[in-house]
């Protein structure tokens, strides 16, 4: 039945625990996957910490030659070498309860708000067209978990899939994803219950 996937992970999801970033642990294989569907998501290369870099003198690009190089006296050519060599591939920032509070806001302003956009207004264009900080921390700002609606969990699964089907399977199949990928954490893991899950952003009640 297509609910499996996602109370599988809400099940484990729903412990009321914070969970960022706790040892690594195996992955289920529907964790894995969801991670790899939602790779091709936003990475972007520099780190979170916000930044100001010294303004120190950047040596001048060498202008570009558009001259042809005479045959006769161009042996090869030296700046061949110093040709700018490409930067492995850059690992996803993550999130971190260390990071300073503007290390965070640098955060979310960066991986955050380019992943999730897109996500909610591809959902609904019109009623997240003004997706921003609020949508998940409200107008006061305050923490997704005090500010969004808390989650019951009763009888083994989270009440809202059968109340509110169509939002519930939202957030499972895209908004959940899209956050791990966003915050470069680990997918909730139904049998260590490591991981983020649906409590990263709601409360989860035990009924
Ligand atoms: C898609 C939902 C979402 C959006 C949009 C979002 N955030 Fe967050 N934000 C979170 C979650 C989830 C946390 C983690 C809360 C926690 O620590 O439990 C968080 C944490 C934070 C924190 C750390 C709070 C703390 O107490 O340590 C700051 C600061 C923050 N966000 C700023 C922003 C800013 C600024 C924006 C807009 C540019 C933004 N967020 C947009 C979901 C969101
Ligand atoms: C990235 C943060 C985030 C995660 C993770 C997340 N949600 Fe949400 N959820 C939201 C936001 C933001 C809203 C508010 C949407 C709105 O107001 O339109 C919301 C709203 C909801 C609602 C509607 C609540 C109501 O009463 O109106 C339900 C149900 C819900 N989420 C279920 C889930 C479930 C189930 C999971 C785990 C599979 C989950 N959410 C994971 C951010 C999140």
């Amino acid at each position: 039945m297509s609910r499996s996937v996602a109370e599988s992970g809400l099940l484990a999801a729903a412990r009321p625990r914070y969970l960022w970033l706790m040892r690594p642990t195996r992955y289920s294989m529907i964790a894995s996957l969801l991670l790899a569907l939602s790779a091709c998501g936003g990475a972007t290369p520099e780190a979170a910490t916000p930044p100001t870099p010294p303004t120190t003198a950047t040596t001048p690009a060498p202008a570009p030659s558009t001259e042809a190089p005479k045959a006769a006296e161009s042996p090869a050519a030296p700046e061949a070498s110093a040709a700018p060599v490409a930067p492995p591939a850059p690992a996803h920032d993550i999130w971190s309860d260390d990071l300073s509070k503007e290390g965070k806001v640098a955060f979310m302003k960066k991986n955050v708000m380019p992943e999730m956009g897109p996500i909610f207004k591809g959902y609904d264009a019109k009623r997240y067209g003004e997706f921003g900080c609020k949508t998940c921390h409200g107008p006061k700002f305050k923490d997704p978990k005090e500010f969004l609606p808390a989650l019951t969990f009763k009888d083994g699964k989270i009440t809202a899939f059968a109340e509110k089907p169509q939002l519930a399977k939202f957030m499972a199949e895209q908004v959940l994803p899209h956050m791990v990928t966003a915050l470069g954490v680990k997918p909730m893991d139904p049998v260590t219950h490591t991981g983020f899950g649906c409590n990263g952003c709601h409360t989860v009640k035990m009924k």
